[in-house]
């Protein structure tokens, strides 16, 4: 049989996307984004976040038919995020696929946000092997799983037990004064600087976590102390040295989350590592990323950008891997789920 034509719909967070795809074939990827919306706040404002969906839904939905070259009777399902993510942000992705599936009579498939950016990766052009590590990292999570299965075997290893990476980018840029978002303002701002300036601490990387915080992130004590730092020198009537702040912060940033993602490729025996998340088109983390993954034998993975971000094709992806696999579709009795676990 024709590998099925799925439509995954996208809102756990700031991005509306709503992606097309015919197996591991990319058809088309459309987002909208509510960032300029949020750069006022310094963060995303969940309420924001949902009224956005619901205005961008359907012209992203038309223009993501319209890309593919598809109408929607040619699709054969729908997917959608139920969880984790923002309450009323997914709750809009969700009301409308369940509208979209009624009024189509397509099965509908409800998927996991976090598996989604490791079923991106089907996309590429050399298969996915598995089992990996995955390393997710955005501004709404700080995630480390082992997939050995796409469909029914991915572990949770550990994740942020405070704020997520890029959350912890975004607080420091506005620590110093740059806007938002502050990841690529605190990649742009550390151009020149000195990673080696100043010694940040490493969260949950002392030998008394290994035990209980073995793969577990912790980012605001990283913050904290870049603020207090910054605050010294104020006080002391110094000049704040920009550029090696953004560069001994980003450098503590990618230590801590590349020296868990490697340590659990080597404790499990896995030697292969996918990327995905906003923070992952940080030029240091990808930089060191590489170094780290030829040095230690472990084959990196990174996804095209676009596929790395919040996106509609990585959900539309996971849900023609369910259907490749035979699962039923979820029926129109499911919520969202804010926590929902991998
Ligand atoms: O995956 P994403 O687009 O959306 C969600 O958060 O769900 O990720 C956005 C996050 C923001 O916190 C942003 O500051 C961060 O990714 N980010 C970066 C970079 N570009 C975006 N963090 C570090 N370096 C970057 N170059
Ligand atoms: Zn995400």
């Amino acid at each position: 049989p024709a590998e099925p034509v799925v439509l995954g719909i996208e809102t756990s967070c700031d991005e509306t996307g709503v992606g097309i795809v015919r197996g591991t074939t990319l058809l088309a990827n459309v987002i909208a984004s509510s960032m300029d919306e949020h750069a006022r706040y310094g963060g995303v404002v969940p309420e924001v976040a949902a009224r956005a969906h619901l205005e961008a839904l359907t012209p992203t939905l038309d223009a993501a038919l319209a890309e593919a070259g598809i109408a929607l009777d040619e699709v054969d399902a729908i997917a959608v995020t139920s969880g984790p993510g923002l309450s009323g942000a997914l709750m809009v992705g969700v009301g409308a696929a369940k509208a979209l599936a009624v009024g189509s009579g397509k099965p509908l498939y409800a998927v996991n946000h976090l598996v989604g950016h490791v079923g991106a990766d089907v996309l590429a052009d050399e298969p996915i092997e598995f089992p990996t590590i995955a390393l997710l990292v955005s501004g709404g999570h700080t995630s480390l799983l082992v997939v050995r299965d796409l469909v029914d075997d991915v572990e949770l290893l550990g994740e942020t037990i405070d704020d997520a990476a890029g959350e912890a980018f975004d607080k420091v840029a506005r620590i110093l004064g740059l806007p938002y978002p502050g990841g690529p303002q605190i990649d742009k701002a550390a151009v020149g600087g000195d990673p080696t300036a100043i010694r940040f601490p490493r969260g949950l990387l002392h030998p008394k976590d290994a035990e209980k915080h073995r793969y577990d992130f912790s980012f605001s004590g990283l913050k904290t102390a870049v603020a207090r730092w910054v605050e010294r020198a104020e006080d002391a009537g110094e000049a704040v040295p920009v550029a090696d702040v953004a560069a001994s912060f980003r450098e503590a940033v990618v230590d801590v989350l590349l020296t868990k993602a490697f340590r659990a490729c080597a404790d499990l025996g896995i030697p292969r590592l996918l990327l995905g998340g906003g923070v992952v088109a940080n030029a240091r983390v990808r930089e060191e990323a590489a170094a780290r993954a030829a040095s230690q034998g472990v084959t990196l993975r990174i996804p095209p950008l676009s596929l790395c971000t919040d996106n509609g094709a990585m959900i539309a992806a996971l849900g023609a891997q369910l259907i490749a696999a035979g699962r039923a579709p979820s029926g129109l009795v499911f919520g969202a789920d804010s926590t929902l676990p991998v």
